[in-house]
């Protein structure tokens, strides 16, 4: 878990998952995260970490084309969303997005930045590629 501010370089999958489960540990139940980055930035592989630190052991894929994808924990349920393809977050909205978040040990939203405003207390983290190394990614928490 960053600070908000704070950037750090992630050198390979396995710090890329160890970073999405230490915001397991640290997030609350109910709370939001909102993930920023381009194709291969390391999303889906942050996530793999996050959810196999709460003790989920299947596979994971980006839910482009399921718009939401429910994984049961032991705690509970994660949720995690895709927005690149909602025309309007009303959609959301009327899939009881807020609810889905309450009632979610975690949730993990894709493309969310018409989101931002609505979950003023979510963290942002942006991930990047980093200049010709296929093997170091960059972490910012936005806020
Ligand atoms: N920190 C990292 N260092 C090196 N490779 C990484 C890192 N994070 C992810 N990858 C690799 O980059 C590719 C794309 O990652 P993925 O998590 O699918 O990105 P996204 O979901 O943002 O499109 C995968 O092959 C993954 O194993
Ligand atoms: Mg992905």
């Amino acid at each position: 878990m960053l600070a908000a501010g704070e950037t750090r370089l992630l050198r390979g999958v396995q710090e890329q998952r160890a970073l999405g489960a230490a915001l397991a540990q640290a997030l609350a139940p109910g709370s939001l995260l909102f993930l920023e980055g381009e194709l291969g930035a390391g999303k889906t592989t942050l996530t793999q970490g996050l959810l196999a630190a709460l003790g989920f052991g299947g596979h994971v894929t980006s839910p482009t084309y399921a718009l939401m994808q429910v994984y049961p924990v032991p705690a509970g349920q994660v949720l995690h969303v895709d927005a690149y393809r909602v025309r309007d977050v009303s959609e959301l909205y009327e899939m009881d997005l807020d609810e889905l978040v309450a009632g979610s040990r975690l949730s993990v939203i894709e493309w969310g930045e018409r989101l931002y405003g609505d979950y003023p207390e979510a963290p942002i983290y942006l991930l990047e590629h980093v200049g010709g190394d296929p093997e170091l990614r960059r972490v910012t928490r936005r806020r």
